[in-house]
């Protein structure tokens, strides 16, 4: 495969930009799949504190886990959320979604409160005020939990892939869980990338992997490598097979 000149965008995540050699291609949508626990949200967290201190700013959408309890957690591997949010390098958007009957899911900003709310058009103000380069969701899995028909699934999907394409933003979205066969995920077939974090049981160890799955564009390392979380953040041991 021909690989030209991809402009990269380091994750900041040691090991893992080796394995893309160098980073993901500018302006592509990452999906970050994994069960609980399985360190989607600090990879995030990380992945937007170095785009800060490259100097491009990032909207971060978080739903389910507040971002105040996210705020916390960031301080314990030195990274300053509210310093970064008064210096208008990110902004947050602290999102639940409230079901309704017959079938109408209302978005709902903790802080604000409103009631007219498109989660689009919220990202597309903060992207526009802050000239944001990177655009975070976390996990898209709320936005559809509550809609049980899979054609209004993939509308809203597609709604979101759009917005943030037409944004010209580097994205990365979590997804809680990792997809099995015969799942139709249509996030999947939309990123540009796909990146697996795994747990497997081998000889009574527990062995934590990510693997690049899909990655348009460039040529990478397509084998599972090791990870660990300590007070650094994120680590892939990228150089190691994982059983030694
Ligand atoms: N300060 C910390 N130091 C080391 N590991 C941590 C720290 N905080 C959280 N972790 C680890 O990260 C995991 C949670 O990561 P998180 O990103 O919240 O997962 P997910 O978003 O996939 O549910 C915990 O299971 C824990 O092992
Ligand atoms: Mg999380």
């Amino acid at each position: 495969m021909e690989e030209y000149n991809v402009a990269r965008v380091e994750t900041g995540i040691q090991g893992l930009d080796e394995m893309l050699g160098g980073g993901i291609p500018e302006k592509s949508i990452i999906l970050l799949c994994g069960g609980p626990g399985s360190g989607k949200t600090i990879m995030t967290l990380q992945y937007m504190m170095r785009a800060v201190s490259r100097g491009e700013p990032v909207v971060y959408v978080s739903l389910e886990e507040s971002m105040e309890k996210k705020t916390k957690n960031a301080l314990a591997f030195g990274w300053d959320l509210v310093d970064a949010e008064a210096n208008d390098m990110i902004e947050t958007l602290d999102i639940y979604m409230v079901p309704h009957s017959q079938g109408v899911v209302e978005p709902i900003e903790r802080r604000k409160g409103k009631i007219q709310f498109s989660i689009e058009n919220e990202i597309e103000t903060a992207v526009k005020r802050l000239g944001a380069k990177h655009i975070i969701i976390d996990p898209v899995t709320s936005i559809l939990v509550h809609e049980s028909r899979s054609g209004k699934k993939r509308y809203l999907i597609g709604q979101l892939f759009d917005t943030i394409r037409n944004l010209g933003c580097s994205a990365v979205i979590t997804s809680e869980g990792l997809p099995s066969v015969g799942d139709f995920y249509m996030e999947q077939f939309l990123s540009d990338g796909v990146f697996l974090l795994n747990k497997d049981l081998i000889d009574y160890t527990m062995i934590k992997t990510i693997r690049i799955d899909k990655m348009r564009g460039i040529n990478f390392d397509d084998q599972p490598r090791r990870y660990i979380i300590n007070n650094r953040g994120f680590q892939v041991f990228s150089s190691e097979p994982v059983l030694v």
